[in-house]
């Protein structure tokens, strides 16, 4: 995910010049506290208004993303403080803006103003409610949501508690029996429990904001960022799963059989694939079940894990001779020194993946970016390990904040982040309030579209894999790789909002919490608990993003961009042959065109800058499609005569 400026909502715009013209109208002496209480002059043409607002942004913003970033590194009561009093400050200024650019005529502005009061008004990820102690309640709800999230720890009996971390190697250990991944499971979901009310009233609160700014609901406010209706655009997400749907069946049909094949009646619950069987908590990426998947075995070696793990131990085991043998050492240096070696690993994980972004010809990484990202996971305090990516100010210092350990989804995970970072980079030029994605999706897609890039080929130049065998079999393989990560995420990534969009506008109600939850995930990917899991628990708070409040369908639609944009590049770079074959790593011209792409930031509609790359205006399937096409023809042939879909339970 992006950093916390999602959640601050600091989608804002104008352009330099507008500065520049403006500047002597703005509040360029004051304090950032000044620059952003002053109350309005009401006689503040749009312009000024709008230079005022780039000002305000680009000075509050490192102040307020340092609160952030103490508040997800260092987890206590004193940075959860913090971190809320930042936003508070904020979302109040937020506020402000949002009602002063109501009163202007948008119709009536040069296309950047009207373009940046346009953004002020359809930005907020947190609508906020104007009553100053309902605002403070909301961001102090927000903050002890995010703490306990990344406190979150399964505990049997108030003790040998694990964290997510440790809960996810249960998971994604083959050698787990279906009890222990049952335990862990249901383990982790009781980080969830206690924050139903805080949620609950969360939702109150933000829809209360949400209706000051003129929005039916925080749903609706979410739905109105991507340069069209907020009805259409939901209608938009239908039409692009509609046209991946059938792709996803198959995959969910394959692999419920294995399932089946590995635990007997176990492996399905009427049809839907058990939610604590796909190697990963919330049944979105389903990679850990290589071992069961793998559609033919040993062909075209893939064993990314096997190969990171190796390079971790070898770095340990240089460091250890280095320092004269483990024997040598006292039980503090041997958890140093196995720290250094995580920490080395990390570092070099992370280079890999900065080293395709500069082969497109991009710049290295700033030397802060190393020397303040946190790259491996605290051993004295509580973090937030979910990974994400954080432009500290507007003017190009960015870090990543993740606790990488070496396998492969944390790798693919880095290539993810510095997407991110790069698209920060590429728009540090812009006025701070089109320092944003083309919208949110796009920003999402950036580095997922290199993961793309990351084929056996590129896998081998970098040491990885083995060279690769060239055969049928091993392109279905490496099709499998990827479709547990990409297809399997699909209808995840629509049905979070689709959950919250109907807890924002009431259809669905606290006391339906859980049950629309389980029936949602029902709905979209056939998956469901094997007990009952009643509305005393909160199930939806045992992912990241609804205690952080991260909007969730910038996912969905970042993996049906990736493929329009890994197509764009592949074109730009002159690749011949089947779109699966394209590695465009090193190949200037896919860089030009990336970066380019990426430096327009939020300035214009998104339709502009995908037609900039792709040539059209349209968000399309079809890349996903024809990208899987091998793949698909290979599933509906395995699952003939099988008895695929699953039925969908009745509604609560
Ligand atoms: N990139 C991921 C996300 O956007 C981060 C992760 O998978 O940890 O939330
Ligand atoms: N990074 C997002 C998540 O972890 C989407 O993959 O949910
Ligand atoms: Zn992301």
């Amino acid at each position: 995910m992006k950093s916390q400026r999602a959640l601050l909502a600091l989608a804002i715009s104008a352009s330099l010049f507008t500065l520049a013209a403006c500047s002597k109208t703005d509040n360029a002496a004051g304090t950032p506290a000044a620059a952003g209480t002053t109350a309005a002059a009401s006689n503040e043409t749009a312009d000024e208004f709008v230079a005022r607002v780039n000002k305000t942004v680009k000075d509050i913003t490192p102040e307020i993303t340092s609160a952030a970033w103490l508040g997800a590194t260092f987890i206590n009561a004193d940075s959860q403080r913090l971190e809320s009093a930042a936003n508070e400050r904020f979302l109040t200024i937020n506020n402000g803006f949002v009602e002063q650019a109501k009163s202007y005529d948008v119709a009536a502005q040069n296309p950047q103003t009207a373009r940046v009061l346009h953004l002020l008004k359809v930005s907020a990820s947190l609508p906020a409610p104007r009553d100053p102690a309902k605002l403070k309640e909301l961001t102090e709800i927000v903050s002890r949501m995010g703490g306990e999230y990344g406190k979150g720890k399964w505990c049997v009996d108030g003790k040998d508690c694990k964290d997510i971390g440790q809960v996810s190697e249960i998971l994604a250990n083959p050698a787990s029996t279906y009890e222990e991944l049952k335990a862990a499971w249901e383990g982790w979901h009781t980080i969830a429990v206690p924050m139903r009310k805080d949620y609950q009233r969360f939702v109150e609160l933000t829809n209360e904001g949400a209706t000051e700014m003129g929005f039916g609901n925080t749903g609706e406010v979410w739905r109105s960022g991507y340069d069209m209706p907020a009805a259409d655009f939901q209608a938009e997400a239908d039409r692009l799963w509609g046209q991946v749907q059938p792709l996803y069946e198959q995959l969910q049909c394959y692999t419920r059989e294995k399932l089946v094949e590995k635990y007997g009646e176990q492996g399905s619950v009427d049809g839907m694939i058990p939610a604590h069987l796909t190697g990963n908590l919330w049944q979105q990426d389903w990679g850990n079940l290589w071992p069961i998947l793998e559609p033919y075995k040993g062909v075209g070696s893939l064993d990314i894990n096997g190969a990171l793990k190796k390079q971790r131990d070898d770095i340990l085991a240089e460091m250890v001779s280095a320092a004269g043998g483990m024997g040598n050492l006292t039980a503090a240096e041997q958890v140093e020194i196995e720290r250094k070696a995580d920490i080395e690993m990390a570092t070099r994980m992370t280079k890999l993946a900065e080293s395709f972004y500069t082969g497109l010809g991009m710049p290295a990484l700033p030397p802060t970016f190393y020397a303040d990202s946190m790259l491996v996971q605290p051993r004295d305090r509580d973090v937030v390990c979910h990974a994400s990516a954080w432009p500290m100010n507007t003017e190009g210092e960015v870090r990543i904040k993740m606790c990488i350990k070496p396998n492969e989804e944390e790798l693919t995970t880095i290539y993810h982040e510095l997407g991110h970072i790069y698209y920060y980079l590429a728009y540090k030029g812009q006025p701070p309030m089109f320092q944003n994605g083309a919208h949110d999706g796009f920003h999402e897609a950036i580095g997922d579209t290199i993961v793309l890039s990351m084929t056996p080929d590129y896998l081998a130049s970098i040491g990885l894999v083995d060279k690769p065998a060239v055969s049928e079999e091993a392109v279905i393989n490496s099709q499998m790789r990827m479709a547990l990560a990409k297809v399997a995420f699909m209808p995840f990534g629509l049905m979070i909002d689709r959950w919250r969009w109907g807890v924002f506008d009431g259809s669905i109600k606290p006391e339906n919490y859980n049950a629309a939850w389980w029936e949602l995930k029902a709905k979209y990917q056939g998956v469901a608990p094997v007990g009952a899991r009643g509305e005393e628990f909160f199930d939806p708070g045992a992912k990241y993003h609804v205690p952080g409040n991260t909007p969730y369908t910038r996912y969905f639609l970042s993996h049906i961009l990736q493929f329009q944009f890994y197509k764009s590049l592949c074109d730009a770079a002159g690749h011949e042959g089947p779109l699966y074959t394209c590695n465009f790593a090193n190949n200037p011209e896919a860089g030009k065109r990336y970066w380019a792409m990426m430096e327009r930031g939020a300035s214009q509609p998104w339709q502009q800058t995908m037609k900039e790359l792709t040539g059209g205006e349209q968000m399309d399937g079809s890349a996903v499609l024809e990208y899987f096409a091998p793949l698909q023809t290979w599933l509906i042939e395995q699952n003939k005569g099988k008895t695929c879909g699953w039925e969908q339970p009745a509604k609560s």
